[in-house]
Order: C-alpha cells, then sequence, then structure tokens
C-alpha cells in the first residue's frame, strides 16, 4: 500500500489527479471505476482543467460507477449520473455511451445488478478504482455487515449515511433509502485501488480501515489486502 499525506484538500486532488492522469495517460483505454461525493470533486475538477490544457484524452477512456440511489432519474440534481455529468463528463472528450453508472430507475434492481456485473466483466475489469470512504468504513454503499458482498446489489442504507447524505438534499426526508452499489468482489478484482480520504471527520474511519483489523464491520479494511492500493489523504484525515 503506498500512503500519500498532503497538506489539505487541494493537494491532496492534485496528487489523485495526477495518478489518475498517468493512467490516462499510460493506458488511453483505460476502464476507469468512478466515485461521486465531496471527496473527489477537487480530482475531476484537476482533470477536467488538465484535459482544458491539452495534456489529456479521453476519447478511448471507460467508465464504470460506483453506485446509484434507487429512485432518482438521471436529471435528478441529487442522481450519481448527474453528478458525473455535470462534474466530468460534460467537459471533457469522454464518448457519454461508453459512461456507466447503474440505472436508479429500474424496476427489476437485481436484474439491474446482474447487468451491471456483466458489463463490468465484458469491459475487461476495471483498470483504476477511484474511492471515498464514508466516516463508517463503507466504499460504494458497502455498508458494514457481517460479510464481504461480492457482486452488485441493492442495498437499504445505513441510518449514518442518510444523515451525512442529507446535506446534499433541500429536505432530509427526501434522501433515498436505498441504492445499488458495485461490491467488494469488483472493487478487489480492479487491477489498481485508488481511495481518497479528506477532513478530520474521515479521521476515525482511515485508522480502523488501514491500521486495524480486516473485517466487514469496516468495508474499507478489506483493501488492506489489494495487491495495487493507493491512499492519498489530507493532513486532516491522516490525524
Ligand atoms: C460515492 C460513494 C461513497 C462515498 C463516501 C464518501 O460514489 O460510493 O462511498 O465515496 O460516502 O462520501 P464523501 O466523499 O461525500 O465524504
Amino acid at each position: 500500500m503506498r500512503i500519500f499525506i498532503m497538506e489539505d484538500y487541494a493537494a491532496m486532488s492534485r496528487k489523485a489527479a495526477e495518478l489518475m492522469a498517468a493512467q490516462i495517460l499510460l493506458h488511453p483505454d483505460s476502464v476507469l471505476g468512478l466515485a461521486t461525493g465531496s471527496t473527489p470533486v477537487g480530482l475531476y475538477r484537476c482533470l477536467v482543467e488538465r484535459f482544458k490544457a491539452g495534456e489529456l484524452d479521453f476519447s478511448g477512456v471507460k467508465s464504470v460507477n460506483l453506485d446509484e440511489y434507487l429512485g432518482l432519474p438521471a436529471e435528478n440534481s441529487q442522481s450519481y449520473r448527474y453528478f458525473m455529468n455535470r462534474n466530468l463528463f460534460q467537459h471533457v472528450n469522454i464518448n457519454m455511451a461508453n459512461t456507466h453508472v447503474p440505472d436508479g430507475l429500474t424496476a427489476d434492481p437485481e436484474a439491474e445488478c446482474v447487468r451491471y456485473d456483466e458489463l463490468i466483466r465484458r469491459m475487461g475489469g476495471i483498470d483504476m478504482q477511484l474511492l471515498g470512504i464514508g466516516s463508517n468504513g463503507h466504499i460504494g454503499f458497502n455498508e458494514p455487515a457481517d460479510s464481504f458482498p461480492v457482486g452488485a446489489h441493492c442495498v437499504d442504507l445505513a441510518e449514518s449515511t442518510i444523515r451525512a447524505n442529507a446535506r446534499f438534499f433541500p429536505e432530509s426526508g427526501q434522501v433515498p433509502r436505498q441504492a445499488l452499489t458495485m461490491g467488494i468482489g469488483q472493487i478487489m478484482q480492479a487491477r489498481r485501488v485508488l481511495i481518497l480520504a479528506s477532513g478530520r471527520e474521515k479521521k476515525a474511519a482511515v485508522r480502523r480501515a488501514f491500521w486495524g483489523p480486516v473485517t466487514p464491520e469496516v468495508p474499507a479494511s478489506i483493501l488492506q489486502l489489494h495487491p495495487d492500493l493507493t491512499l492519498v489523504m489530507d493532513r486532516a484525515a491522516a490525524g
């Protein structure tokens, strides 16, 4: 595991963008596993800047997002599809047909999970998976549990996650209570994993995930077993 401790959020974002840009430059046809939330916003901003400066080409890149709320259409400003379009896709030359997010409006969540697993398999797996970490140690929407789920699945979000995400919604009652997420197995099969953590509210989760026992009670802890893991965090998260 490689660890970079950066001064602040801006430096963390620049470092992460450097690592992701290197992946794209070395392998222009990379399959990127992408994340939403507050943590990667700065990284996406840096990637867009580098694209606009003519340093990056996304035309061969394919992407699969980690997760999506169940019940939100792509046009809803809180959906993860909307987030990706706004923060990255619409600013770079990625082919939108090559960007994938689970379908939050599916009438059959189980079938959608099977489709998503199959899609990732057909794409040849993920070359670099980007992750944030929840303050309860979740990755994607894999919440603390008794076991590590392997494939994509539908989850009931933990109360702490619903509370944390309420900041993005006009009313807390509007936060969806279910989501579709990639499984831990898919994340672990990614050839490289890049996880970011920023802010002191992530300090305890980082400590438990990377300096504690590997347990499904802290889903991110399984990443200790990944052969190519990079953790980039700011000083506040490192504590
Ligand atoms: C987002 C995701 C989540 C977030 C995590 C941290 O696609 O899968 O696991 O990475 O909840 O969220 P932020 O970055 O908002 O603190």
